[in-house]
């Protein structure tokens, strides 16, 4: 008999239809995405309705594509995981209800695995060793979350953003300097041209909440550096605005993250979310993790944006904990990590 867990997962919270087959909890069978970016970079955003129109359109064959690449059948699964919250409503509700169909229909459980923490997750992938406690910062476009992992889904969240998410940011600031979207990669790129001291943009503290991040003044610093420097007729320069920013965003990050690890007394920290791909952010980590006697944990930048996998992943320690959803498993927007 064999003794494997199989997990069949699923996720449509933003502009990629994923679907992953995860066994054990940490190896990826398959992970499959079918990604809208180039629909949406049209826009220069994503645009909910399209994205969910996308997915009903996209997500049978995405799953099928993931049974078989793993070389698998529904039969072999243990449970279908999926994202129910946060995310857009309607990309949410997509997933949700394909999950609940194909669980009821295999007579499967069905598993509801919350976004950030698949995001988290995605580091048991690559990182055999990796086990709780240790602290994450998880950096995406609609979330900037200090994560205390206590153990497999408890979480202690120490900080996060108080107005725009740091990948927003990048995303916000690359429409300005007219790089287009998705912002984060793009200004990564024109960085490396740059020089990242050669603007000063403010790294901001908030008074009452050490842990915590606001975006806002920095990319409104961004923006009237750009008017001015319109007003003087002075060049702009979009290779030194991106480094500068990059750098801004980066120390803010960097410097919050290994307080609460020291403070915490944390000797692991990784790092999760689509803007965990940033090379920048990544080695200033390393190095600051280094320093500080602290291993350094991140996954391939596959894993770091979104992706099934992670929530197979995640998916797979709410099972073994016994989680299991309901046939009225709704899509929660703006779900908070820890609840249920
Ligand atoms: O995790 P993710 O795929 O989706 C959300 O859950 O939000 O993150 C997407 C965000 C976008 O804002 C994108 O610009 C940013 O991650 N991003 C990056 C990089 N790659 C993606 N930001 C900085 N550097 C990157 N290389
Ligand atoms: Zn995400």
């Amino acid at each position: 008999m064999c003794n494997d867990i199989n997990i069949l997962a699923i996720e449509s919270s933003c502009d990629e239809t994923a679907a992953a087959v995860i066994r054990n909890g940490r190896e990826v069978r398959s992970n499959i995405i079918s990604s809208q970016i180039a629909l949406h970079t049209l826009y220069g955003g994503v645009v909910p309705e399209i994205a969910s129109r996308k997915h009903i359109e996209r997500i049978n064959q995405t799953i099928e594509e993931a049974l078989e690449e793993a070389g698998a059948t529904l039969e072999e699964m243990d449970a279908i995981a999926v994202t129910y919250g946060p995310g857009l409503v309607g990309a949410l509700l997509v997933g949700v209800a394909e999950a609940k169909a194909i669980a009821y229909g295999a007579k499967k459980p069905l598993v509801g695995v919350h976004h950030i923490e698949g995001h988290i997750s995605a580091n048991y992938i690559e990182n055999k060793d990796l086990e709780p406690p240790f602290m994450c910062l998880v950096v995406s476009g609609g979330h900037t979350h200090l994560v205390n992992v206590k153990d497999y889904g408890t979480y202690e969240i120490l900080g996060k953003t108080r107005d725009d998410a740091a990948g927003e940011a990048f995303d916000k600031v690359a429409r300005a300097i007219g790089l287009g979207y998705p912002g984060g990669p793009k200004i990564e790129k024109k960085a490396k041209e740059g020089d990242p001291f050669a603007i000063s943009f403010p790294r901001a503290k908030v008074a009452d909440g050490p842990y915590d991040f606001s975006f806002s003044g920095l990319k409104s610093a961004v923006l009237n550096y750009i008017n001015g420097c319109k007003m003087k007729n002075e060049e702009i320069n979009d290779a030194n605005i991106a480094a500068s920013f990059q750098q801004a965003v980066s120390d803010v990050l960097v410097e919050h993250g290994i307080r609460a690890a020291k403070e915490h007394n944390v000797k692991k920290f990784a790092i999760a979310g689509g803007v965990a791909a940033n090379a920048t952010l990544r080695e200033a980590l390393k190095s600051a993790c280094e320093k500080e006697g602290i291993r350094f944990y991140h996954p391939s930048p596959i894993f770091c944006t979104d992706n099934a996998a992670m929530i197979g992943v995640a998916g797979y320690y709410e099972y073994l904990a016994g989680t299991r959803s309901g046939w009225d498993l709704n899509a929660i927007p703006n779900l908070k990590l820890g609840e249920r």
